[in-house]
């Protein structure tokens, strides 16, 4: 069988049950993707990944791009084999970060750069922008997108595509969604090419729908997903600006979306954003939170955390341990919590590394996190095969 592909299991109301096999081994759905943007996640290598029993890896084609190259990561056998994680990679295509990272080169001081402006710009062709790292200038096409995911070589691959941002118009938002549609449509041609040097056998690719918060243009990018022939489904764009707006973007990016194939929510996220994705149907996510907020003090926690600190509820779902009431705190930061920080180290002990600013601190957070994450999503998994999705959802998020 052609590899990759997608076998449901299970659908239900509440969420659904799959299995995507890749030349690197099985991902079961609902599935949380950790972002190792640079191919590391941040402070964890990927050997301390794989005990966490972490299933898959996201990496970005922009910034492996610009360094160490393509050519290098393919020279060292791909994304995996380079970074030393055995188990499936995904790619994200760089469309999201050149609009993220592209407008913000200005304000970040780029020493010795020959340029130092803000420069983004977008044409039919692709994107052209200065790099972030020493202001050469470059331009992603969607072709060069494929050609250097090809080469990274990641079991599944994203077309490239223009993320636009919340406060845009509906028509700019069109434009650059129809925009994205065509380039999605070139990416198709060139990953389809038999010739390209770097073409793999056993790769698939996602498109991307776009279409911001508009209902209409939603639905269109629905029509354009279903009629062209990709592995899986991509949702991007803005999807608002608070929970209860994503879940109405959601609600007009999924329907009428041809099921049959694996649906993945692009930079999702919170907790709750989780829970609602998997309940609407969403199979795999992918977000820096975990990880992000880690490195900068915050655990994540469940709902008992509270009860047993004997606050009043709390609709949180992390607490900072650089906060000064974990001080002489000499508790795990969760007593239940079976990952390898927990097993070791108190808070007073994470407080004083995060106050300290020793690098152990974060990367003993985010082990916490990354093993809170794969916990939960394995209790996902589990409460989907035994219709117990709600409960599930209560015991994680209290709510
Ligand atoms: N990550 C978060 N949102 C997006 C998006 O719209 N497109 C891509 N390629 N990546 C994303
Ligand atoms: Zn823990």
């Amino acid at each position: 069988m052609q590899l990759p592909y997608f076998v449901l299991q299970k659908t239900t109301p509440y969420g659904r049950l799959g299995t995507l096999v890749t030349a690197h081994g099985n991902i079961s759905t609902p599935c949380f993707f950790f972002c190792a943007t640079k191919a590391t996640i941040k402070g964890i290598d990927a050997q301390a990944m794989e005990t966490l029993r972490t299933p898959v890896l996201l990496a970005n084609t922009y910034h492996l791009m610009l360094h160490p190259g393509p050519n290098v990561i393919a020279q060292a056998g791909g994304l995996g084999a380079f970074m030393g994680w055995r188990g499936p990679t995904y790619t994200d295509s760089g469309g999201y970060q050149i609009f993220s990272l592209g407008y913000g080169c200005v304000s970040q001081e780029i020493k010795g750069s020959p340029r130092s402006e803000r420069y983004l710009r977008i044409s039919e062709k692709g994107a052209e922008f200065f790099s972030y790292r020493d202001g050469t200038k470059w331009c992603l096409t969607p072709e060069l997108s494929i050609h250097v995911q090809q080469a990274l070589g990641a079991d599944c691959i994203f077309t490239l595509d223009e993320c636009t941002p919340y406060h845009i118009s509906y028509d700019q938002t069109r434009v650059a969604m129809e925009r994205s549609h065509r380039w999605a449509q070139r990416s198709l041609s060139e990953f389809l090419r038999e010739d390209a040097p770097y073409k793999k056998s056993y790769q698939g690719l996602y498109g991307i729908s776009q279409g911001g918060i508009y209902p209409q243009l939603r639905r269109t990018s629905v029509e354009f997903l279903n009629a062209t022939d990709f592995f899986g489904h991509g949702i991007g764009g803005s999807l608002g600006t608070t929970s209860k707006e994503m879940g109405e973007v959601l609600d007009m990016a999924l329907e009428g979306l041809c099921l049959n194939r694996p649906i993945h929510l692009l930079g999702i996220g919170k907790i709750e954003d989780i829970f609602d994705g998997v309940m609407k149907g969403i199979d795999t996510f992918d977000c820096v939170i975990p990880t992000r907020l880690g490195r900068h003090g915050g655990a994540l926690i469940m709902p008992h955390y509270w009860k047993s600190a004997q606050e009043s509820y709390h609709a949180r779902t992390s607490i900072n341990l650089l906060k000064s009431c974990f001080r002489n705190d000499h508790r795990p930061i969760d007593e239940s919590c079976l990952c390898p920080t927990c097993q070791r180290y108190t808070r007073a002990y994470l407080h004083h590394l995060m106050k300290s600013k020793e690098i152990t601190g974060g990367a003993c957070l985010t082990l916490h996190n990354v093993f809170f994450m794969n916990t939960m999503m394995a209790a996902i998994r589990e409460g989907i095969a035994a219709d117990s999705v709600a409960q599930v959802r209560t015991h994680w998020l209290g709510r």
